[in-house]
């Protein structure tokens, strides 16, 4: 059902932690499985230098969320939010269909957590929307989650 590389950031998710004086933090959930993620990025000259993460959560929401900071590292603002949770279920060779949904906890954390970094600096991301603090009332353009598909 998992890819390898899913069962591999799952069972050695990369990126565990927390960062302290963190340029941003975000935190989302889904209220349907009660799953948790926060992000945290260390953001230095508009180069996120450092993520890291706290999944209280399923398999996938804990591989996809290894794998966005895994992904964002070392990257621009601009280039952190093209990745979608579409981007980060191929960067993992895929996700079960029912799992899809889970991946958007990663795309929303990193997004909330960019957000909070440009309302700590009274910045404005162009692009970046207000985030969700929970993901199942979202009606995203990527939403893969139908009811009753399965959350843990
Ligand atoms: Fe809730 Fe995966 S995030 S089941």
């Amino acid at each position: 059902m998992y890819s390898e590389k899913v069962m591999d950031h799952f069972m050695n998710p990369r990126n565990v932690g927390e960062i302290e004086n963190a340029s941003g933090v975000g935190t989302v959930g889904n209220a349907k499985c009660g799953d948790i993620m926060k992000v945290y990025l260390q953001i230095e000259d508009g180069i996120i230098k450092d993520a890291k993460f706290k999944t209280f959560g399923c398999g996938a929401a804990v591989a996809t969320s290894s794998m966005a900071t895994e992904l964002v590292i070392g990257k621009t603002i601009e280039e952190a939010l093209k990745i979608t949770n579409k981007s980060v279920a191929e960067a993992l060779d895929g996700l079960p269909p029912v799992k899809m949904h889970c991946s958007l906890l990663a795309e929303e954390s990193l997004h909330a957590a960019l957000w909070d970094y440009a309302k700590k600096n009274n910045i404005t991301i162009e692009g970046l929307k207000e985030p969700v603090a929970d993901v199942h009332d979202h009606d995203h353009h990527d939403h893969d989650h139908e009811e009753g598909s399965g959350c843990c």
